[in-house]
């Protein structure tokens, strides 16, 4: 409505699914599914940027994907170095400020140069913060939660007692983001593959059958209006 601020989602996070599908319906190798499923993720950070939401988080690559084929999985790495080289300076002029959630074990010293570098020269200006799930999983991020958690007990810095959900929350690799208001999927699958466990607990979920070369500004926009649509009683009434 014009001359009515709408208040966007402060957070969305999406699942990224069906590129390989995409890719086969038009005889096409995977990885070039992938590789335009990356220029969508480019193409929904600047939708996000226009439309004011302050936090976007991608689901890129999950610690079970190691189990794909390895070409497949050579493939998203080199789409993944492309990515975080090409638009990284890119997006950094526009105000987006990088985060990466994940594992760092597993990645190749190549990979963890890109992201390393990409930390320590980070926007300025933080208009938007993308975060990249990549060598993730959701139970591996509790459980070295967990973990933290009971060396600081262990040490004598903090007693049982004093652990609390926030506590939880600052040992998450999100620990500096709110939790997301909105959870998009694509490809039409209902379930969220151990994205982000801790942190939807009371998050809007949106599944669309688009799959996500097929995603744009316009499918984003279908599910933000969905999520204005709904009530969020956060365990009230
Ligand atoms: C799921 O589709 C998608 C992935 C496992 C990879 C997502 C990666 C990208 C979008 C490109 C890399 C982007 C960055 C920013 C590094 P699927 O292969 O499971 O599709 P399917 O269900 O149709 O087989």
């Amino acid at each position: 409505m014009k001359g009515q601020e709408i208040k966007q989602p402060s957070h969305i996070a999406i699942i990224m699914d069906g590129n390989g599908r995409w890719a086969k319906a038009r005889g096409l190798p995977r990885t070039e599914g992938h590789r335009v499923g990356a220029e969508r993720v480019r193409d929904i950070v600047y939708a996000c940027l226009e439309m004011g939401v302050k936090n976007l988080t991608i689901y890129a690559f999950s610690k079970e994907n190691w189990k794909r084929p390895r070409r497949e999985v050579s493939g998203i790495m080199g789409l993944a170095r492309f990515f975080f080289k090409r638009f990284f300076d890119e997006l950094k002029k526009e105000g987006v400020f990088f985060v990466h959630l994940g594992d760092t074990e597993g990645l190749s010293p190549g990979i963890l140069k890109i992201i390393r570098n990409m930390e320590e020269n980070n926007a300025a200006e933080r208009k938007l913060y993308l975060s990249i799930a990549f060598n993730y999983s959701g139970r591996s991020e509790i459980t070295q939660a967990v973990r933290e958690i009971a060396s600081l007990v262990e040490r004598g810095d903090i007693e049982v007692g004093d652990i609390t959900q926030e506590l939880v929350s600052e040992h998450l690799y999100s620990a500096d983001l709110p939790d997301p208001d909105l959870l998009i999927r694509t490809g039409g699958e209902h379930r969220v593959s151990n994205f982000l466990l801790w942190q939807i607990a009371y998050s809007e979920l949106w599944v669309t059958d688009t799959l996500w070369p097929d995603f744009s500004k316009q499918t984003l926009l279908e599910a933000i209006d969905e999520y204005h649509r709904r009530e969020r009683r956060f365990g009230g009434l």
